[in-house]
Parts: structure tokens; sequence; C-alpha cells
């Protein structure tokens, strides 16, 4: 049952995996474009990030843990904070992100968010530390 539920939607191209409209598209929305100026934009903008181990590591702590922090996207200030996912198992957690990225960069897998989910110290804050990093070196626009 719990399989099932995490199961990906192939109901077309634009049709997210379960654990994305459970957990992200409210804010996000279905197509990850977001709301300018309070929800950032996720689709189409996070494939650098994606292929760099850095920016991998990022992407699969933003969801696990959240993340807070002044970000600029789509030209607009975001003054907000993304809630921690940390409940969503690892298989799911990589399902979203494959989704999200379609195909930029070497698929996430498990075992890549069990080992960032391992991490000790990390917090939403600490991944706001980890964008802004990212952001300077113009990984993440
Ligand atoms: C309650 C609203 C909300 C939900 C639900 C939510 N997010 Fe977010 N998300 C945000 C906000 C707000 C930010 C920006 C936080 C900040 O200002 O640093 C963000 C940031 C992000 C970022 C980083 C974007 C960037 O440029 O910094 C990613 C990736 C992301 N979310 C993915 C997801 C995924 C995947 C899910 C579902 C597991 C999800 N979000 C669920 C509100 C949400």
């Amino acid at each position: 049952m719990i399989a099932a539920a995490f199961a990906p939607a192939h109901a077309g191209p634009s049709a997210a995996p379960s654990p994305y409209s459970m957990a992200c598209q409210s804010c996000h929305k279905p197509d990850g474009s977001g709301v300018r100026g309070v929800f950032p934009r996720i689709s189409s903008r996070l494939g650098a990030a994606a292929q760099t181990a850095e920016g991998r590591k990022w992407l699969i702590a933003t969801v696990l843990f959240g993340q807070s922090g002044a970000i600029v996207v789509d030209g607009k200030p975001i003054r907000s904070a993304m809630p921690a996912f940390a409940r969503l198992s690892d298989s799911p957690v990589a399902e979203t992100l494959n989704w999200l990225l379609a195909g930029a960069g070497k698929p996430f897998n498990a075992a890549e968010v069990a080992a960032m989910r391992a991490q000790p110290g990390m917090s939403a804050a600490k991944v706001g530390q980890m964008r802004a990093g990212l952001a300077k070196a113009g990984t993440i626009k």
C-alpha cells in the first residue's frame, strides 16, 4: 500500500510523481513554476546545481531539512522559509528530485539521499548557507 502511494503517476509528461503532489505542489505549483516573490520557481532552473557534487548535496538537503534565508529568484527577493520534509523516505526524495530535474545531471538515488540525511548539524539555516555559497559561485541563478 505504501509503495503504491509513492508510485510515480505516469499519466503524461507533466504529471508529477505523488510525493511531489502531496508534499510540494501546494507551494511550488504542480509544474514547479512557483509564485514569483513568494515561492521560488524550481522547474528548469536547478539543472546546473544537479551537475555538481555540492549542488546535489544542497538539492537533497533542501527537501530533507528545508531552507531559510533571503534569496533572489527570477529577479524577485524571497524572504521566507521552506519546511523540512525528513518524513519522506530516501526513494521518494530521489524520485521527486529526478522528476523535478527532468534528466539534468545523473539521476539521484536513495543512497545519496541517505548519506545527506546522516549529515550531523543540518538545519534550514545551514541549507540557506549552502545555497549562498552556490549562488556566489554562479551555480544557482
Ligand atoms: C510550505 C511551502 C513549501 C512547500 C510545501 C515546499 N517548499 Fe520548497 N521552498 C519553499 C520556499 C518558501 C523556498 C525558499 C526558501 C528561502 O527563502 O530560502 C523553497 C525552496 C525550495 C528549493 C530551493 C530553491 C532555491 O532556489 O533556493 C527547492 C529545490 C525546493 N524548495 C523544493 C521543494 C520540494 C521538492 C518540495 C516537496 C518535498 C518542497 N520544496 C516543498 C516553500 C515550500
